[in-house]
């Protein structure tokens, strides 16, 4: 997994003409969840995560200088985006510009391969790959961890897309804010036995989120009275997680898992008013893994802000956690990931 874990550095490359950059990021699932922010500005989480780099649904990110154009252009698989969405794209761009001391516009296209209303979370490869490739267009010359530090600002799991295979994202200094404590919260790669791990996706409800990630999170740490105590199990999972890695022991892998993310539900549940994203489906895909375990194959679930079911397993034993989940949940889709790569500028770059 080694050549997984390393990501490739951005060297602005001078092409002549408007400075432009592509780049390339996947996205991650976290197996120590990232739920609540300390500083929504600055995305300072309040916990320390831990994630897994996928090998499926890449998005791939184009920048362009634009020096003639008055706004940002910004489109999302073919489309002029809008709303919310194309805000965060902007807001961005200005921190990126700000960094630079440059104030010309940019248009960004942005590819995205998850399939259309699946449901997964798009942001962490979306923001990874657009602070590549914005950061290059710009001229930045930024390191992994810069890279890392940069995207978080665009979506806090986005840090974590920086690297390939098992990354670990800080939450840095607990108190303050500012640039020290912008400074202190970065992800970098996990050392990790060689577990041969892969993560079985049960698409069970492609329907848009009921209550975005965001709002979700601030009202579960501003209301739920079962959230500190998980933000402190939180810290103990993650401790004994980077233990079974180091062992490449997959059981307590996904053990540690399974209950990092039922644990975040509960907090979920406990808010006021509660935010409930797990669907009957979710139940029974919960059901097909714990009857995979009592048939003797290792297989844990973990769930995000929304009713899928991501199943680790050892990648010998995917297809038939595929087929099991498949079989619990007909109506949807079962995708097969294994461990992916960092984000990597695949062209261009340099003003
Ligand atoms: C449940 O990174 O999407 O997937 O920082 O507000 O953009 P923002 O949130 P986001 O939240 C991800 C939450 C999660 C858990 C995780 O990925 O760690």
């Amino acid at each position: 997994m080694h050549s997984e874990q390393r990501t490739a550095l951005v060297r602005p490359r001078d092409e002549g003409g408007p400075a432009a950059a592509t780049a390339v990021a996947h996205p991650n699932i976290a197996l120590i969840k990232y739920w609540g922010k300390r500083d929504e500005q600055l995305f300072l989480p309040r916990t320390d995560s831990l994630s897994l780099t996928l090998d499926i649904f890449p998005t791939t990110t184009r920048v362009r200088l634009a020096p003639e154009a008055e706004q940002d252009a910004v489109t999302l698989n073919g489309s002029p985006a809008t709303g919310e969405a194309r805000r965060r794209i902007i807001a961005f761009l200005e921190l990126v510009r700000e960094r630079a001391g440059l104030s010309q516009r940019a248009v960004v296209d942005t590819e995205n391969t998850v399939p259309t209303g699946a449901g997964l979370a798009s942001s962490a490869s979306g923001f990874a790959a657009l602070a590549v490739a914005a950061a290059a267009a710009y001229g930045l010359d930024l390191d992994a961890t810069a890279l890392s530090r940069l995207a978080r600002r665009g979506s806090g799991s986005a840090s974590r897309s920086v690297f390939g295979g098992f990354a670990v994202w800080h939450a840095g200094r607990r108190t303050g804010t500012g640039t020290e404590a912008d400074l202190s919260s970065y992800a970098e790669p996990v050392h990790a036995a060689d577990l041969d791990p892969a993560l079985v996706i049960a698409v069970v409800n492609a329907g848009p989120k009921a209550v975005s990630s965001r709002e979700a999170m601030r009202r579960t740490v501003d209301t739920s009275p079962l959230y500190e105590p998980w933000a402190a199990s939180s810290e103990d999972d993650l401790a004994d997680m980077r233990a079974a890695l180091r062992r490449g022991d997959l059981e307590a892998v996904g053990e540690i898992t399974e209950r990092n993310a039922l644990g975040m539900h509960a907090t979920m549940l406990a808010a006021r008013p509660a935010v409930r994203y797990l669907s009957p489906a979710t139940l029974t895909v919960l059901d097909s893994v714990l009857q995979l375990r009592r048939d003797g194959v290792p297989a844990y679930a973990t769930m995000d802000a929304g009713p899928n079911v991501k199943v680790l397993c050892r990648r010998a034993d995917a297809e038939r956690v595929a087929e099991a989940v498949r079989g619990a949940a007909p109506g949807g889709s079962v995708h097969i990931a294994g461990p992916g790569q960092g984000a990597r500028l695949l062209s261009g770059g340099g003003r």
